[in-house]
């Protein structure tokens, strides 16, 4: 180091192996100013803002602010700013919504953002479904596919404790209450394969299935197999399926009775009838609605 600028500044005495000196230069000016500014501005801020937590909640700062009363205030301004529309989206006649373009696009816009926040998690992102979750953009409904149907169905759910109204029907289950013996439940699981042409039928066991089916089966899921929407019984003639067509899931189906449920919306505290004739118009716009 040299010695001028030890002259200069001197050191902090210390000393590293021996010749190695800190010295001692001050703090650049520009630094200093900054650190004095940044302490101003904190005791500064401190008295404007929220800041200092007490027993009885936060000082509240000169200014009162709150960004929390701010966010508030902005969903009462929009709530405001759409309180006319969700008052006739409320009491909207579903079957002729469409002819009102202003308000059949408002309800598609917001039935699609209450599908994302309430319905993806079972029906997937795009409502194409998963197991025991139906698709909803095909043309094959369970329960009805007019945008009433749908209505009915989301505000009441199908199966659940909650609404006295809810879609309700109960498949047996065939193999656990022993209403039907190993044998016949294979008849007929190959009777149902065979009903929309899977491979791999014995056709002995499925003519002796249809037996088997006309006894037991066709009250819900008709003679023909194609299904009954007043009791939501599947069709089981097509290439769609609920829970899935290979042999050990029909087979656990017919011994077990499935039993999807799905929740009361108009049960919930978030939807109002608003809400649900938008997402009940947005499901009904997907594709499939009849
Ligand atoms: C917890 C899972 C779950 C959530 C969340 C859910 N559903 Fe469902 N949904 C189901 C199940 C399971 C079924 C099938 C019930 C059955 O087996 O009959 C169903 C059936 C339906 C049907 C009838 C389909 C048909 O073929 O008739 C419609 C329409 C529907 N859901 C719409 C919605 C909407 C809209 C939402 C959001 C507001 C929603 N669902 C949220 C589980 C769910
Ligand atoms: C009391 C009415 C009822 C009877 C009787 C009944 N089912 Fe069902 N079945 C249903 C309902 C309702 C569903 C749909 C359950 C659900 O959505 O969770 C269903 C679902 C199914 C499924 C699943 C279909 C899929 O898409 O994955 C199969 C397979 C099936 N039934 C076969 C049978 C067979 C075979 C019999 C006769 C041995 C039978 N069912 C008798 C009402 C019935």
């Amino acid at each position: 180091m040299s010695k001028k600028a030890k002259n200069q500044v001197g050191t902090t005495g210390h000393v590293w192996d021996g010749d190695l000196e800190e010295l001692n230069n001050p703090l650049p000016r520009w630094w200093l100013w900054i650190f004095y500014a940044t302490i101003v501005f904190a005791i500064g801020y401190t008295i404007l803002y929220p800041a200092w937590p007490l027993p009885g909640g936060e000082t509240p700062g000169l200014l009162h602010k709150s960004t929390r009363a701010d966010v508030a205030a902005e969903i009462a301004r929009f709530k405001a700013m759409n309180a006319e529309i969700e008052a006739k989206l409320a009491s909207a006649d579903l079957t002729t919504i469409k002819d009102d373009p202003e308000l059949y696009s408002y309800a598609l816009q917001s039935g699609a953002a209450t599908f994302a926040t309430y319905c993806s998690q079972c029906h997937g992102s795009g409502a194409a479904g998963a197991k025991g979750y139906p698709n909803l953009l095909d043309n094959d409904w369970l329960w009805g596919g007019t945008i009433e149907d749908v209505a009915y169905t989301i505000r009441h759910g199908v199966r659940n404790n909650d609404d006295e109204d809810a879609r309700y029907s109960q498949m047996p289950a065939f193999g656990k209450d022993e209403i039907l013996s190993e044998e016949e439940i294979d008849q007929v699981v190959n009777y149902v394969r065979s009903l929309s042409g899977l491979p791999d039928v014995d056709p002995a066991l499925a003519e002796a299935g249809a037996t088997v089916f006309a006894d037991n089966c066709a009250a819900c899921h008709g003679e023909d197999g194609k299904g009954d929407r007043a009791q939501g019984a599947p069709n089981l003639t097509d290439a769609i399926w609920l829970y899935g067509s290979d042999f050990d899931t029909i087979k656990h189906n017919v011994e077990n009775g499935p039993f999807g449920v799905m929740p009361a919306w108009g049960m919930n505290p978030n939807f109002d009838d608003a809400r649900i004739n938008a997402v009940a118009a947005y499901v009904h716009s997907l594709g499939g609605g009849e």
